[in-house]
Protein backbone atom coordinates (compact mmCIF):
# COMPACT_ATOMS: atom_id res chain seq x y z
CA UNK A 1 0.00 0.00 0.00
CA UNK A 2 1.48 3.06 -0.74
CA UNK A 3 -0.02 6.74 0.38
CA UNK A 4 0.76 9.84 -1.27
CA UNK A 5 -0.11 13.30 0.64
CA UNK A 6 -0.18 16.83 -1.20
CA UNK A 7 1.53 19.47 0.67
CA UNK A 8 0.42 22.00 -1.78
CA UNK A 9 1.92 22.85 -4.74
CA UNK A 10 4.29 20.21 -6.42
CA UNK A 11 5.08 18.87 -3.17
CA UNK A 12 3.90 15.63 -2.38
CA UNK A 13 5.33 12.95 0.32
CA UNK A 14 5.00 9.19 -1.11
CA UNK A 15 5.22 6.27 1.34
CA UNK A 16 4.97 2.97 1.42
CA UNK A 17 5.23 0.38 4.58
CA UNK A 18 8.92 0.43 4.83
CA UNK A 19 10.01 4.13 3.42
CA UNK A 20 9.26 7.99 2.71
CA UNK A 21 10.28 9.78 0.01
CA UNK A 22 9.44 13.69 -0.58
CA UNK A 23 9.80 15.30 -3.79
CA UNK A 24 10.09 18.85 -4.55
CA UNK A 25 9.88 20.37 -0.72
CA UNK A 26 8.88 23.42 -0.81
CA UNK A 27 7.36 24.59 2.32
CA UNK A 28 8.61 27.56 4.28
CA UNK A 29 7.31 30.25 1.63
CA UNK A 30 4.58 28.00 -0.06
CA UNK A 31 1.14 29.71 1.01
CA UNK A 32 -0.47 26.09 0.41
CA UNK A 33 1.38 24.09 2.71
CA UNK A 34 0.56 23.54 6.34
CA UNK A 35 3.83 21.73 7.32
CA UNK A 36 6.35 23.61 8.30
CA UNK A 37 10.55 21.69 7.16
CA UNK A 38 10.69 20.53 10.45
CA UNK A 39 8.14 18.67 10.66
CA UNK A 40 8.94 16.21 7.98
CA UNK A 41 10.58 12.50 7.97
CA UNK A 42 12.17 11.40 5.15
CA UNK A 43 14.38 8.54 3.78
CA UNK A 44 14.38 10.28 0.45
CA UNK A 45 14.21 13.70 -0.88
CA UNK A 46 13.29 13.87 -5.02
CA UNK A 47 14.02 17.69 -6.80
CA UNK A 48 12.46 18.04 -10.20
CA UNK A 49 15.13 20.93 -10.91
CA UNK A 50 16.54 24.19 -9.30
CA UNK A 51 13.66 26.93 -9.41
CA UNK A 52 13.00 28.21 -5.81
CA UNK A 53 9.08 26.65 -5.49
CA UNK A 54 10.51 23.45 -5.65
CA UNK A 55 14.12 22.98 -4.74
CA UNK A 56 12.65 25.15 -1.46
CA UNK A 57 13.96 23.40 1.60
CA UNK A 58 15.68 20.31 0.85
CA UNK A 59 19.30 20.84 2.07
CA UNK A 60 17.73 22.03 5.44
CA UNK A 61 15.16 18.67 5.51
CA UNK A 62 18.35 16.31 4.22
CA UNK A 63 20.07 17.36 6.70
CA UNK A 64 17.87 17.14 9.48
CA UNK A 65 16.85 13.82 8.34
CA UNK A 66 20.38 12.27 6.76
CA UNK A 67 18.58 11.79 4.18
CA UNK A 68 19.84 11.74 0.55
CA UNK A 69 18.64 14.12 -2.51
CA UNK A 70 17.92 12.34 -5.12
CA UNK A 71 18.21 14.57 -8.67
CA UNK A 72 19.98 15.88 -11.63
CA UNK A 73 24.05 15.56 -11.91
CA UNK A 74 24.15 19.40 -11.69
CA UNK A 75 21.54 20.36 -9.15
CA UNK A 76 22.63 17.13 -7.18
CA UNK A 77 26.45 18.28 -6.89
CA UNK A 78 24.96 21.33 -5.86
CA UNK A 79 23.57 20.22 -2.92
CA UNK A 80 26.44 17.87 -2.19
CA UNK A 81 28.38 21.17 -2.55
CA UNK A 82 26.28 21.89 0.48
CA UNK A 83 26.70 19.47 2.75
CA UNK A 84 23.90 16.93 1.05
CA UNK A 85 24.07 13.29 0.86
CA UNK A 86 23.33 13.01 -2.77
CA UNK A 87 22.32 10.65 -5.35
CA UNK A 88 22.72 12.11 -8.96
CA UNK A 89 20.67 10.86 -12.04
CA UNK A 90 19.78 11.98 -15.72
CA UNK A 91 16.98 11.96 -18.01
CA UNK A 92 16.66 8.82 -19.00
CA UNK A 93 18.66 6.78 -16.76
CA UNK A 94 16.94 4.68 -14.08
CA UNK A 95 18.33 2.89 -11.03
CA UNK A 96 17.03 0.53 -8.22
CA UNK A 97 17.05 1.70 -4.64
CA UNK A 98 15.96 0.42 -1.47
CA UNK A 99 12.83 2.11 -1.61
CA UNK A 100 11.84 1.25 -4.99
CA UNK A 101 12.49 1.45 -9.46
CA UNK A 102 13.63 5.44 -10.18
CA UNK A 103 13.98 6.79 -13.70
CA UNK A 104 14.01 10.56 -14.55
CA UNK A 105 11.72 11.57 -17.37
CA UNK A 106 12.04 14.68 -19.71
CA UNK A 107 10.64 18.31 -18.62
CA UNK A 108 10.70 20.96 -20.98
CA UNK A 109 11.14 23.46 -18.39
CA UNK A 110 14.05 25.69 -17.33
CA UNK A 111 16.74 24.89 -14.29
CA UNK A 112 18.28 28.07 -13.03
CA UNK A 113 18.59 28.66 -8.98
CA UNK A 114 18.56 32.07 -7.90
CA UNK A 115 21.46 33.33 -5.42
CA UNK A 116 21.53 36.60 -4.58
CA UNK A 117 21.86 38.16 -8.60
CA UNK A 118 23.43 35.07 -9.58
CA UNK A 119 21.51 32.37 -11.26
CA UNK A 120 23.37 29.25 -10.76
CA UNK A 121 23.10 26.52 -13.68
CA UNK A 122 21.52 23.24 -12.57
CA UNK A 123 21.40 21.19 -15.89
CA UNK A 124 18.09 19.85 -17.18
CA UNK A 125 14.91 19.68 -14.99
CA UNK A 126 12.95 16.41 -15.16
CA UNK A 127 10.36 14.50 -13.79
CA UNK A 128 10.25 11.53 -12.22
CA UNK A 129 8.72 7.73 -12.78
CA UNK A 130 8.61 5.74 -9.37
CA UNK A 131 7.92 2.26 -8.90
CA UNK A 132 7.23 1.30 -5.53
CA UNK A 133 5.83 -2.08 -3.66
CA UNK A 134 4.16 -2.70 -7.12
CA UNK A 135 2.93 0.95 -8.09
CA UNK A 136 3.94 3.02 -10.77
CA UNK A 137 3.96 6.75 -9.94
CA UNK A 138 5.05 9.55 -12.20
CA UNK A 139 5.99 13.20 -11.31
CA UNK A 140 5.58 15.36 -13.84
CA UNK A 141 8.19 18.36 -12.33
CA UNK A 142 7.24 21.89 -14.12
CA UNK A 143 6.76 21.15 -17.80
CA UNK A 144 4.69 22.07 -21.16
CA UNK A 145 3.04 19.64 -23.00
CA UNK A 146 5.55 16.77 -25.08
CA UNK A 147 4.89 14.25 -27.45
CA UNK A 148 6.82 11.87 -25.62
CA UNK A 149 4.48 11.72 -22.80
CA UNK A 150 3.20 8.86 -25.17
CA UNK A 151 5.83 7.06 -25.22
CA UNK A 152 6.18 7.49 -21.13
CA UNK A 153 2.13 6.17 -21.60
CA UNK A 154 2.85 3.17 -23.93
CA UNK A 155 5.82 1.79 -21.87
CA UNK A 156 4.75 2.18 -18.54
CA UNK A 157 1.16 1.44 -17.01
CA UNK A 158 1.37 4.24 -14.17
CA UNK A 159 -1.19 3.68 -11.33
CA UNK A 160 -1.26 7.61 -10.32
CA UNK A 161 0.12 10.87 -12.12
CA UNK A 162 0.79 14.18 -10.91
CA UNK A 163 0.67 16.96 -13.78
CA UNK A 164 1.07 20.73 -13.67
CA UNK A 165 -2.34 22.29 -14.80
CA UNK A 166 -1.51 26.34 -13.68
CA UNK A 167 -0.33 27.88 -17.14
CA UNK A 168 1.90 30.49 -17.59
CA UNK A 169 5.12 28.29 -16.58
CA UNK A 170 3.69 24.97 -17.16
CA UNK A 171 0.92 23.19 -18.85
CA UNK A 172 -2.60 24.75 -18.53
CA UNK A 173 -5.71 22.74 -18.22
CA UNK A 174 -6.55 21.93 -22.11
CA UNK A 175 -2.75 20.69 -22.53
CA UNK A 176 -2.84 19.07 -19.35
CA UNK A 177 -5.95 17.05 -20.23
CA UNK A 178 -3.80 16.35 -23.82
CA UNK A 179 -1.23 14.94 -21.45
CA UNK A 180 -3.81 12.44 -19.81
CA UNK A 181 -4.81 10.94 -22.75
CA UNK A 182 -0.88 10.68 -23.76
CA UNK A 183 0.10 9.01 -20.62
CA UNK A 184 -3.40 7.14 -19.54
CA UNK A 185 -2.87 6.75 -15.85
CA UNK A 186 -5.69 5.46 -13.63
CA UNK A 187 -5.33 8.54 -11.08
CA UNK A 188 -4.15 11.56 -12.30
CA UNK A 189 -3.71 14.30 -9.31
CA UNK A 190 -3.27 17.85 -10.79
CA UNK A 191 -0.60 20.14 -9.07
CA UNK A 192 1.05 23.58 -9.60
CA UNK A 193 -1.82 25.63 -9.83
CA UNK A 194 -3.59 28.33 -7.46
CA UNK A 195 -0.61 29.24 -5.64
CA UNK A 196 -0.11 32.27 -6.97
CA UNK A 197 -2.82 34.65 -8.80
CA UNK A 198 -0.58 34.32 -12.12
CA UNK A 199 -1.45 30.46 -12.17
CA UNK A 200 -5.15 30.73 -11.22
CA UNK A 201 -6.69 27.57 -12.41
CA UNK A 202 -10.18 26.08 -11.67
CA UNK A 203 -9.37 22.26 -11.16
CA UNK A 204 -12.85 21.18 -11.08
CA UNK A 205 -12.74 22.32 -15.07
CA UNK A 206 -9.50 19.85 -15.61
CA UNK A 207 -11.58 16.96 -13.96
CA UNK A 208 -14.57 17.69 -16.01
CA UNK A 209 -12.40 17.90 -19.03
CA UNK A 210 -10.73 14.69 -18.39
CA UNK A 211 -13.10 12.06 -17.01
CA UNK A 212 -15.28 13.15 -20.57
CA UNK A 213 -12.38 12.26 -22.91
CA UNK A 214 -10.18 9.56 -20.99
CA UNK A 215 -11.00 6.85 -18.53
CA UNK A 216 -8.57 8.77 -16.26
CA UNK A 217 -9.83 9.40 -12.24
CA UNK A 218 -9.05 12.95 -10.72
CA UNK A 219 -8.31 13.21 -7.22
CA UNK A 220 -8.16 16.69 -6.57
CA UNK A 221 -6.25 17.30 -3.17
CA UNK A 222 -6.08 20.27 -0.96
CA UNK A 223 -2.90 20.62 0.61
CA UNK A 224 -2.89 17.87 3.75
CA UNK A 225 -4.75 15.08 1.71
CA UNK A 226 -3.90 12.10 0.99
CA UNK A 227 -4.80 9.31 -1.48
CA UNK A 228 -3.87 5.87 -1.04
CA UNK A 229 -3.16 3.75 -3.66
CA UNK A 230 -4.24 -0.20 -3.07
NI1 LIG B 1 9.91 25.80 -12.33
MN1 LIG C 1 7.38 25.77 -10.49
Amino acid sequence: MVKITFYGHACFKISSSKFSIIIDPWLKNNPQANISPEQVEVDYILITHGHGDHFGDALEIAKANNATIIAPYELATYCQSKGAKVHPMHIGGDYTFDFGWLQLTPAMHGSGYIEGDNIIYMGSPCGFLIGIEGKTIYHAGDTGLFGDMKLIGEKTSLDVAMLPIGGNFVMGIDDAVKAVEFLKPKIVVPMHYNTFDIIKKDPEEFKKKVENKTGTDVVILKPGEMITVN
